[in-house]
């Protein structure tokens, strides 16, 4: 079912607190990785909101990682909200916004792949990503036993695999 009422904007900073408080939730449980205050703030231009009603009801995060490769983060929606398409739209405008500035592959780190499959996502290894794992995985509880599932999309029909993934990308 899709939700008529509800935007997907960029976050601005006022948004920060709804932000952590739904991720937190989620972080909690282990589906995502906990984000500090401090380092939603800091990012608070990377991240994308739905509202409904003045309400944050979900959001997530882009990360750049070099010029044609970035990361789509910090996914969540607030639980009365979920299978309504929201999730879906957030994804879908992080990946219009990449596509703007010539990214060419979106990746996740996800618990949730039957999401990401039903928007074109497809599995590929996790060693493909080093500059995730010494980025962020470095500070994840579960680095020896990550169990999370990494998937790609082209996002223009790219060149994933002959791509040279360096900082120039
Ligand atoms: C994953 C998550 C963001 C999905 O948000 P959502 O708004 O419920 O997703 P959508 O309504 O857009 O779902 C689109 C499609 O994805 C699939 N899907 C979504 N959630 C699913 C689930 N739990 N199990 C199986 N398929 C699922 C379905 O095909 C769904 O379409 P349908 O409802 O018509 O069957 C939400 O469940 C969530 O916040 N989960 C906890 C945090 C998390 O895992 N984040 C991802 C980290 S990368």
């Amino acid at each position: 079912m899709i939700t008529t009422d509800i935007t997907i904007r960029t976050a601005r900073l006022a948004d920060a607190e709804a932000i952590g408080g739904i991720t937190s939730l989620y972080a909690e449980k282990g589906y995502i990785l906990k984000r500090a205050p401090e380092n939603i703030i800091e990012n608070i231009r990377n991240f994308f909101v739905a509202e409904q009603n003045g309400s944050v009801i979900g959001s997530c995060a882009i990360s750049f990682f070099t010029l044609h490769l970035a990361e789509i983060r910090t996914l969540a929606v607030i639980d009365t909200f979920k299978r309504r398409g929201v999730g879906s739209m957030l994804v879908r405008k992080a990946e219009e916004v990449l596509g703007e500035e010539g990214v060419t592959t979106a990746f996740v780190l996800t618990l949730s792949p039957d999401f990401f499959l039903s928007l074109g996502y497809r599995e590929v290894s996790k060693e493909m990503f080093p500059q995730k794992i010494w980025r962020d995985c470095t500070n994840c509880p579960k680095l020896m036993a990550c169990d999370e599932i990494a998937m790609i999309k082209e996002l223009d029909g790219g060149t994933v695999g002959r791509k040279k993934w360096n900082v120039l990308g």
